[in-house]
């Protein structure tokens, strides 16, 4: 049983997952044998099928899903919105009964998710049982947060003698859930106990590169139990993503995604003629400070770490790195040296930390960052093609900048880290701020006045101070809110915090004499 076997938590990759190792080398093939080149439907999906490969290796047929067409978006939201009528009124203890039964199917159900995000990702074995641990912690946590609030009810102050007023938190109604790929278990958990445990009845469209783990989630919450209508699963691109989000009948939306089509909901909501929530995570450009004052060897691994995890492909991973000249060469060194040490292969593999690029676009824009790097700075380590793999496997790589350019302002979502060298911590801080994004920042130093001054003046939502395990990644449900800030998200509340919750709802006072 998987039960006993060791969990990741993202920050604890590198440890001895022994035993787990053992048991994946078995459930690898054996999901592979089972799930992989089915040919698939789903009620509100319709529309043609389409075969999808596998970025591990372009031969293997992860299955033909069906795409939804535009009447099929149209009934999965009436669909909804006649379980919203019942599980808009559900009661606190409803929603937690429902939360612990999904918790058990997702827990039961842990390794085909995984298996499912290793396949349809490349994501490594740990990476990808590390969402569905995250996953199957978030049931844990955010029913704790739903409790511990009293479902976000609140007294308030009597007015009037006799009179009793309460300020009550109310479902929206309907949430479109839009997931992206590169944590196609634990990102749509996350946004899915969003809506889902507030009383919204939710309309879920998976990346259209996972549709195999969304049609796998979907089964947890099958399996869960919930009313009628309550959850409804659409599949496809971004023509579904946009007839879902414009749908006159979804009172909100979440969303994880790029920054453009973030955005692009953000003003399609703003053209009606009322407002609904707009919940949405947009990326990010996540710098790390390297100071005079730092433990370099950590350093090293906590950037390698952190930029190349899941091949960069993380609105968390480390993409720019300022180094105070004075420890720059030994910061190189370090970082070749841990670096050199990482596997890139097929993630079938046990040793394996990086897998393949998840697309053809992503391996070109990998390759023309690194060609302007060539042109404009220089390559410090990889940067090149794994030739003797199918699939997008690339060496990841460290480039030098001599200054500001696209490459240290744009999110990139690849294996690829730009080292700037700096004077100071002060002119470091002033260059990672100046980017349009705000998500996570990491500090390497042993100096308590360089550790304030990254405190206070980081403008990022997630801030770390030398973690070995990664400069700028590795939220987990409870521990570290993940908060974006500036264009990276909206409210400056996301998810993992105590602040997510109430997101879905709006308050209601009521006042009864
Ligand atoms: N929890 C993931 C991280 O922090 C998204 O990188």
């Amino acid at each position: 049983m998987t039960a006993d076997l060791p969990r990741v938590t993202y920050s604890n990759i590198g440890a001895d997952f022994g035993p787990l190792h053992d048991h994946l080398d078995r459930a690898i093939p054996a999901f592979a044998a089972d799930w992989l080149g089915r040919a698939w439907t789903s009620r509100f999906a319709t529309g043609p099928a389409r075969n999808v490969a596998s970025p591990i290796d372009p031969a293997l047929v992860l299955g033909a899903f069906p795409e939804s067409t535009p009447q099929d978006v149209r009934a999965a939201v009436a669909s909804a919105k006649a379980g919203a009528r019942v599980w808009n009124k559900s009661s606190l203890d409803d929603r937690l009964e429902f939360a612990a039964r999904w918790r058990a199917a997702l827990a039961e159900d842990k390794d085909l998710l995984a298996m499912a995000a290793l396949f349809e990702v490349g994501k490594s074995r740990l990476e990808a049982m590390g969402e569905a641990d995250e996953a199957v912690d978030m049931l844990d946590y955010y029913p704790g947060e739903l409790r511990a609030n009293q479902d976000y009810r609140r007294p308030m102050n009597q007015m009037v003698p006799g009179e009793s007023s309460l300020s009550v938190q109310r479902p929206y109604g309907v949430f479109a859930v839009i997931a992206p790929f590169n944590f196609p278990v634990a990102l749509s958990v996350g946004m899915l106990c969003g809506a889902l445990l507030t009383g919204n009845a939710v309309v879920y469209k998976p990346s259209p590169d996972c549709a195999l783990t969304g049609l796998l989630l979907a089964e947890t919450l099958r399996k869960a139990g919930l009313p009628e209508g309550v959850f409804n699963l659409v599949l496809g691109g971004a023509a579904v993503g946009e007839a879902l989000a414009t749908d006159e009948g979804i009172d909100g939306v979440v969303f994880t995604g790029s920054h453009k089509t973030g955005m692009a909901i953000f003003r399609h909501m703003a053209g009606r003629p009322w407002m609904r929530p707009v919940i949405a995570e947009m990326g990010g450009k996540n710098p790390a400070y390297v100071t005079r004052n730092a433990d370099i060897a950590r350093a090293a691994a906590g950037v390698a770490r952190s930029a190349f995890g899941l091949q960069g492909q993380k609105c968390s991973a480390c993409s720019v790195v300022y180094v105070d000249s004075a420890v720059r060469d030994q910061f190189v060194a370090a970082f070749k040296e841990f670096a050199g040490k990482l596997v890139v292969a097929d993630p079938r593999g046990r040793e394996v930390f990086m897998g393949p690029l998840y697309s053809d676009a992503t391996a070109r824009r990998f390759e023309a960052s690194v060609a302007q790097a060539r042109a404009e700075g220089k390559v410090l380590f990889g940067g090149d093609r794994i030739e003797e793999l199918a699939g997008n496997y690339y060496r990841p790589a460290l480039v030098e900048m001599d200054g500001p350019s696209n490459l240290t302002r744009d999110e990139l979502f690849m294996p690829f880290v730009v080292l700037r060298p700096v004077d100071g911590l002060e002119a470091a801080l002033a260059e990672g701020n100046a980017v349009s994004y705000g998500l996570s920042a990491g500090i390497y130093t042993n100096d308590e006045e360089e550790l304030r001054q990254f405190l206070e003046g980081a403008e990022a939502g997630v801030l770390y101070a030398n973690r070995a395990s990664g400069a700028t990644t590795g939220a987990w449900p409870g521990g570290q809110p993940f908060c974006g800030w500036k264009g990276t998200g909206v409210g400056g509340k996301g998810g993992l915090g105590t602040w997510y919750l109430p997101q879905f709802m709006h308050e209601q006072s009521h006042t009864i004499m």
